[in-house]
């Protein structure tokens, strides 16, 4: 038997509320995960299920055996698949986290759907908004739970800011900032700086802060999300692969709140959110990797001249709670997941999309007649 826990996210009065959620969850057997691909984070996500109370790691496929075979020595009883097909027709698979780079997902999320496996992309989900409705779609027709993996909606600092929002504890919200950036070495080889690969920090890290800020327009006025009326933007290409090392934008809602986010390669940024209201200031400095475990996530609240530190416990580490989340609303019978949803992601992929196009950013892939354009199509015809 597992154990009860309470997921905030899946505490939805509309399904019964938390009384509800505990029964249901403490009928469930752990939900069973196959891992597709074997790189960076395919890793940090299996340690996350492997250590998770309602996941347990069933098998991992790779393009090379050698890959899955080393993958596997980490977790001692995981079933090795030596491509990705065979992983999907594992029977003892029943979710499916996608971890290969952005251009795949598309392909390997609509065929792990067909499969009948629930899904879980790492960000961004593809590399378009229409490959994202391609994804949805398929989701859909193949009645799966299908959820992008924004870790960070999944941690209690997320459902506390969205609390505070919600609750007008800053008043009006007129401002939102917010930076992700890194300094990673120029690197032709990398996926993150590579042309084919969909490199550049927007779909690597600017998918952050834009999420963030819909979320944050959507609290402000008890809504879930709010998608911008207005995207403008400005960046600078690589000069040799073409991909965006530095891009900002400026995000205009419907309401009228203005949002301001920023993502770069090669150079670091506070990656701080800053959400400003007629009454006073958020400040977080970890909004995407808050701390977990013995260690509280902290964030200030600054009012009427007076700096408030608001800290917040997460019992479990960052991929544990959103494997827990994704199994939670699977037991539940659930398509998406609260904490993500499949419009929030719809959306998100189309505000990404008017980001790139005001800096010019087309990858040559998506350009028509070019191999993801043709994958999504032949991917949408399966
Ligand atoms: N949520 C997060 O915290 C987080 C953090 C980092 C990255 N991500 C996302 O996760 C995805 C993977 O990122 P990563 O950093 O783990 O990448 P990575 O280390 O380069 O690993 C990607 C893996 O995908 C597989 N793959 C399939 N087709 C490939 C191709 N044509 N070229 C290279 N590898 C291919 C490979 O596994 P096999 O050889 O086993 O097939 C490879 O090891 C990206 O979409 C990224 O945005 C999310």
């Amino acid at each position: 038997m597992v154990a009860p826990f309470f997921c905030p996210a899946l505490d939805n009065p509309s399904r019964g509320g938390y009384g509800q959620v505990m029964r249901q969850v403490v009928d469930q057997t752990t939900l069973a995960w196959g891992i597709l691909a074997t790189g960076r984070i395919a890793g940090s996500f299996a340690r996350g299920v492997d250590r998770s109370l309602h996941g347990r790691l069933a098998a991992v496929g790779s393009r090379s055996p050698a890959n899955a075979e080393r993958f596997a020595r980490d977790f001692p009883g995981l079933r090795v698949h030596a491509s990705y097909e065979a992983l999907l027709a594992d029977p003892g698979v029943q979710a499916v986290y996608i971890a290969t780079p952005h251009p795949q997902h598309v392909e390997w999320v609509v065929r792990a759907a067909a499969a009948g496996k629930h899904v879980l992309c790492e960000k961004p989900a593809g590399l378009t908004h229409a490959e994202m409705v391609i994804m949805a779609e398929a989701a859909r027709a193949h009645s799966v739970l299908f959820m992008e993996a924004f870790m960070y909606r999944c941690h209690p600092q997320t459902t506390k800011i969205v609390e505070m929002v919600r609750q007008g504890l800053l008043g009006e919200i007129k401002l939102i900032q917010s930076a992700f950036g890194f300094n990673a070495p120029f690197d032709p080889g990398s996926r993150l700086w590579s042309n084919a690969m969909a490199g550049g920090g927007i779909l690597d890290v600017g998918c952050y802060p834009v999420s963030m800020a819909r979320l944050l327009a959507g609290a402000a006025v008890g809504a879930p999300f709010l998608d911008p009326v207005e995207v403008t933007g400005a960046g600078q290409l690589h000069p040799e692969t073409g991909v965006d090392l530095v891009a900002a934008a400026t995000l205009r809602f419907p309401t009228g709140l203005v949002a301001q986010v920023s993502a770069s390669l090669g150079v670091e940024q506070d990656n701080t959110l800053r959400v400003y209201g007629t009454h006073g200031m958020l400040r977080v400095p970890a909004p995407y990797h808050p701390s977990c475990g013995i260690q509280p996530a902290h964030f200030f609240l600054h009012r009427q001249g007076r700096e408030e530190t608001i800290s917040v416990v997460a019992q479990s580490a960052l991929y544990e709670l959103e494997a827990d989340a994704f199994a939670s609303a699977v037991a539940q019978g659930f398509r998406e997941v609260p904490a993500m949803t499949v419009a929030d992601s719809l959306g998100n992929m189309a505000t990404l999309d008017r980001w790139r196009a005001a800096i010019g950013l087309v990858y040559e892939q998506e350009k028509p007649g070019q191999a993801n354009t043709q994958a999504a199509a032949t991917s949408r015809d399966k």
